[in-house]
């Protein structure tokens, strides 16, 4: 099994704390930021008795205040994969746009990262989706003029991160997977081990164990790329990761990659 280095920004998360666990039992190393010391012991404790090993950085994502801050801690830490698993709602657009803009250009100008992972959700995107129903077309509407700040944080981070993928395969030549994981409304409790992955409908729920178990997923593969839409469902995480990859799912289907 390869042993990938991976660098979280918001480890703190729900669905970080998850990836986690999850990174460390296949023998992954794990360097998590967050922003407050007192959590730092618990999150150790993720990795106690896991064959993989935790670090720990202090950082507030609102002190990144340029690309090059960014890269200063990639270049430290030297991962492969970088994922970008916070969020805040009262600092959409500093956290969910330009903290994850900043990661983002950092990424994909560092050679040695290969992956980008970032949790978005299904309704970040300026065109309904192809796969869509008219009440999909609805819902999407009514989410995102619910929560106009997220979806426009949340779109303007997408976007760039597919932006910058192709920018970096021209610039330096160099495969990069960009993976933009969109689960739908989070639930706590078990896993289900089951989950409906790429073309989802707008609204749906998912469990945070599930979410991270299809994170894991998409990243210990090397042929897994694009916007991945995840609602709960009936097929088995391996499985429905497998058939994206098969069948070249790329929910970024219907959006305008010239315009972007
Ligand atoms: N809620 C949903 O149903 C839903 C659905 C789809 C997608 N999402 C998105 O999925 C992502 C992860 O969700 P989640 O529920 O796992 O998130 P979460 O538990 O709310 O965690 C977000 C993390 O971001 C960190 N953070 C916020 N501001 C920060 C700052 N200034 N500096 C450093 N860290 C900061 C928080 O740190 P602290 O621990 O210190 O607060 C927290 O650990 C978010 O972007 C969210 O918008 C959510």
């Amino acid at each position: 099994m390869k042993q990938e280095h991976v660098l979280i920004f918001g480890g703190n998360g729900r669905i970080a704390r998850s990836m986690t666990a999850l990174m460390l039992a296949r023998s992954w190393k794990v360097t998590s930021t967050i922003r407050n010391i007192h959590q730092k012991d618990n999150l150790i404790q993720i990795g106690k008795s896991q064959p993989g090993s935790i670090n720990v950085l202090n950082l507030d994502l609102r002190n990144l205040e340029t690309s090059d801050d960014a890269k200063k801690i990639i270049e430290t830490v030297k991962p492969t994969i970088v994922v970008f698993a916070a969020g805040s709602f009262p600092n959409t657009y500093t956290i969910d746009r330009n903290a994850a803009q900043r990661i983002i250009k950092a990424s994909t100008e560092t050679p040695h990262v290969k992956k980008f992972l970032m949790i978005s959700f299904p309704s970040s995107r300026r065109n309904a989706a192809p796969w869509w129903g008219k009440q999909d077309v609805q819902n999407w509407q009514k989410e995102i003029s619910s929560y106009p700040d997220i979806a426009d944080a949340k779109i303007q981070a997408d976007e760039y991160l597919v932006a910058m993928a192709e920018a970096r395969e021209l610039r330096l030549g160099l495969p990069f997977q960009a993976i933009s994981l969109r689960p739908s409304w989070l639930l706590t409790g078990p896993s289900t081990g089951r989950v409906k992955l790429g073309r989802t409908p707008t609204l749906g729920q998912v469990k945070i164990l599930d979410v991270a178990a299809v994170a894991t997923s998409l990243l210990a593969r090397d042929d897994t790329n694009g916007w991945y839409d995840l609602v709960q469902g009936d097929d088995c995480i391996e499985h429905a990761v497998e058939m994206c990859v098969k069948e070249g799912i790329d929910c970024f289907e219907g959006e305008d990659l010239q315009r972007i």
